[in-house]
């Protein structure tokens, strides 16, 4: 299972998302196959590492996301991808926009394995505080065992 997170900028929300699923992956479903990568739908940080603020929030957290660097979705993506999973609607309706007909269905939004969470969205920290980016990590680590759930059935 080859799974894609998705966001705007690929710098703070879907790295987020990627390096806590592969961790979480790695130590609760060990039996699990699952390779993940993220990409934004921008290309403004081509190339860049994840925003420091991510970073942070993410290792008080024990997730290293430091050798993560920032790519564009490409066209090949909805055919590498068993899941392409958007961290809000504007990156849902651009991946639909993008995808060719028959890998529609495997967009989805990332929360939707999160229902416990009474979101549909993980919100952008990008102009926010400490607290937003502390939410990310949160979400993510809910999402990702509720994908690994999913994936298990
Ligand atoms: P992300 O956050 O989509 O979670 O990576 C953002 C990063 C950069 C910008 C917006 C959101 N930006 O406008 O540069």
């Amino acid at each position: 299972m080859n799974v894609l997170f998705v966001c705007l900028g690929n710098i703070c929300r879907s790295p987020t998302a990627e390096g806590v699923f592969l961790a979480i992956a790695g130590r609760e479903a060990p039996h699990l196959t699952v390779q993940a990568d993220s990409a934004g739908t921008a290309s403004y940080h081509i190339g860049a590492p994840p925003d420091r603020r991510s970073q942070r929030a993410a290792r008080d957290r024990g997730y290293d996301l430091s050798a993560l660097r920032a790519r564009q979705v490409e066209t090949g993506d909805f055919e590498r991808f068993d899941l392409l999973l958007a961290m809000d609607e504007a990156n849902l309706a651009d991946l639909r926009a993008r995808a060719p007909g028959i890998a529609r269905e495997r967009v989805k939004l990332f929360l939707e394995y999160a229902p416990e969470t009474g979101r549909r969205e993980v919100p952008d920290p990008y102009h926010g505080s400490a607290r937003d980016f502390d939410l990310v990590v949160d979400l993510a680590e809910q999402g990702a065992r509720g994908l690994l759930k999913a994936l298990a059935r």
